[in-house]
């Protein structure tokens, strides 16, 4: 389905408006760049994230193989992006839901889980956390959590950071997509990491297609463990990523061609000029994406076309001081 046949199709559900985001030039923030940025609008999905699509694509995969059967509960980790978009395919598909998140992670993305009718579970941060910067060891404690319910409540687990569905959700779709809006014509992509399923998913769409298309991995510049192996600092503020976990099985077998690191600061500064010069309301992690690619732009890709992801929506981050607010 194309852009123009969404808009003029009666759809099923909401699962069916999943995808087909719009791909914008932001032409105002690189007037004064030797460049151009094109970026994919994830934040437009109905779960306001680019997560929904791997909900879809994993649970989709999972009904036709038979690892989930009809009513079954669906448990998952998440940062709130990926529960929110299983919230949705479960709502609507008629499966339990639980949701198993940090209670790091901004209020508001339990809050919009629990309206869709999932139960979330929250789980205390080590000692010595700082609510709204989740680190590995952090998640490590939620991992233990789901993996008990998924056996407790018989549920089948997403299971983002090792399922093939989540890079496929984007190699048969995200990448797709951007190939066909831009005939191809971009040098590179940048994308900042957490599972790493949308790198990995749009490296081989984009590298079947075109070698020569260069993919960088974003990661917070205290936790850069896949550029270096260590983290100097595992907090940050980069909501949905930068676990500092060296090992991503979904990047197994792919070497980047290169990292770039982006400062809590860098990224918040990005998602406010998003929001102020291009009218794109985002969260910390495509503020990020924006660092990365003025950056790339400024330095190996000077005078090239970057892609970046707009991975969710400002308004999941309205409780942090991502706005001011006066
Ligand atoms: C807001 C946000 N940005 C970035 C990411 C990282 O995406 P991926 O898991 O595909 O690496 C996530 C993942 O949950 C996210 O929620």
């Amino acid at each position: 389905m194309t852009d123009a046949d969404r808009g003029r199709t009666l759809l099923p559900s909401a699962v069916e408006a999943i995808g087909n985001t719009p791909l914008v030039e932001l032409s105002r923030i690189t007037a004064g760049v030797d460049g151009r940025i094109f970026a994919k609008l994830d934040y437009l999905n109905p779960g306001f994230s680019k997560k929904d699509r791997i909900a879809r694509e994993i649970i989709a995969e999972a009904l036709a193989s038979g690892d989930l059967q009809p009513g079954q509960p669906v448990v998952e980790l998440t940062s709130g992006n990926t529960g929110t978009g299983a919230a949705i395919v479960c709502a609507v598909l008629g499966h339990p839901f639980i949701a198993v998140m940090s209670n790091g992670n901004s209020p508001e993305r339990a809050r919009m889980m629990r309206a869709l009718g999932a139960e979330v579970e929250l789980v205390e941060q080590v000692p010595g956390s700082v609510v709204g910067q989740v680190s590995g060891d952090d998640l490590a404690l939620v991992e233990a959590r789901t993996a008990e319910l998924a056996t407790e409540r018989g549920a089948f687990r997403i299971d983002q950071f090792n399922r093939l569905g989540n890079l496929r959700a984007h190699e048969l779709r995200t990448g797709p997509e951007i190939w066909a809006a831009t005939g191809g014509r971009f040098s590179a992509f940048v994308d900042f990491v957490g599972s790493g399923g949308t790198f990995a998913g749009l490296w081989r769409a984009f590298k079947s297609r075109d070698p020569g298309v260069r993919g960088y991995v974003v990661e917070p510049a205290s936790a850069a463990v896949l550029a270096s192996g260590t983290a100097s600092e595992p907090n940050h503020r980069i909501q949905g990523g930068g676990y500092s976990m060296p090992d991503l099985s979904l990047l197994d077998a792919i070497e980047p061609d290169g990292f770039l690191s982006v400062t809590d600061e860098e990224a918040i500064g990005a998602a406010r000029r998003l929001a102020a010069e291009e009218g794109i309301f985002a969260g910390f992690s495509s503020g990020a994406n924006l660092a990365a690619a003025l950056k790339l732009l400024d330095g190996p890709e000077r005078g090239g076309t970057v892609v970046i992801m707009i991975c969710d929506s400002g308004l999941k981050y309205l409780s942090t001081d991502l706005w001011p607010s006066s």
